[in-house]
């Protein structure tokens, strides 16, 4: 995929808020500290379009980014922050619950696991809670470069035997820092996002 253009549309807390123009939108969820914002600026290999921090929590909102006038990626507050109140994390919830049980445009679920760990208990729910729901979900294991070339294959089979992975859900090892994978992920993208 060329990426000529990519622009930060909003931070949305509402739905009212959320574009109109009925483009296919790519959401990408995981922990906090996971590599969402990292993953989008290397996808349109910019350094700094979507803020990336040391300090996990930083994405509060759902941030819209437009691509080549086309499609949206769509990058989720991280889950499994612990220091986030109780009561900040049940509104979070729910407007990420809202938007991906109703959200018509919604073509395809990123859900970011990284690759150095098993998936935690809150990766294992989410892609449970995802597939329960239906949604098209791609797997995406982050941070690979971190890991020996030796062990790579190891670290991707215990991921995918942990989430129980399903037959036809893509699953994509990436790596922010060396651009591995971006190739592969923009191809399912434009698949599901019918580009
Ligand atoms: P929140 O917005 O807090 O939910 O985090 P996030 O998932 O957006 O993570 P972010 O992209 O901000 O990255 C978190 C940290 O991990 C940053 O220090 C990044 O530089 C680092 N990081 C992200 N992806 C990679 C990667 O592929 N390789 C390496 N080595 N570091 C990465
Ligand atoms: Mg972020």
């Amino acid at each position: 995929m060329k990426v000529t253009k990519a622009d930060f549309i909003i931070s949305a807390v509402r739905p009212n808020q959320f574009p109109e123009d009925g483009l296919p939108e790519i959401a990408l969820c995981g922990r906090s500290n996971v590599g969402k914002s990292s993953l989008i600026n290397r996808m349109i290999n910019r350094k700094n379009l979507a803020r990336t921090s040391s300090t996990p929590g930083k994405t509060q909102q759902l941030n819209y980014y437009l691509i080549n006038d086309d499609i949206y990626f769509v990058d989720f507050p991280g889950y499994g922050y612990a220091k986030v109140s109780k009561t900040q994390r049940a509104a979070w919830g729910q407007m990420m619950e809202n938007y991906l049980l109703e959200r018509e445009p919604l073509k395809l679920v990123m859900q970011m696991i990284d690759m150095r760990h098993p998936p935690t208990k809150d990766d294992i729910m989410m892609y449970d809670w995802l597939k329960h729901h239906g949604l098209p979900v791609c797997v995406v294991t982050t941070k690979m470069d971190k890991i020996p070339r030796s062990r790579r294959a190891k670290h991707a089979k215990v991921i995918k035997e942990d989430l129980g992975l399903r037959p036809g859900d893509p699953f994509i090892q990436f790596s922010s820092e060396e651009g591995i994978g971006r190739e592969e992920l923009w191809a399912v993208i434009a698949g599901y996002a019918g580009l």
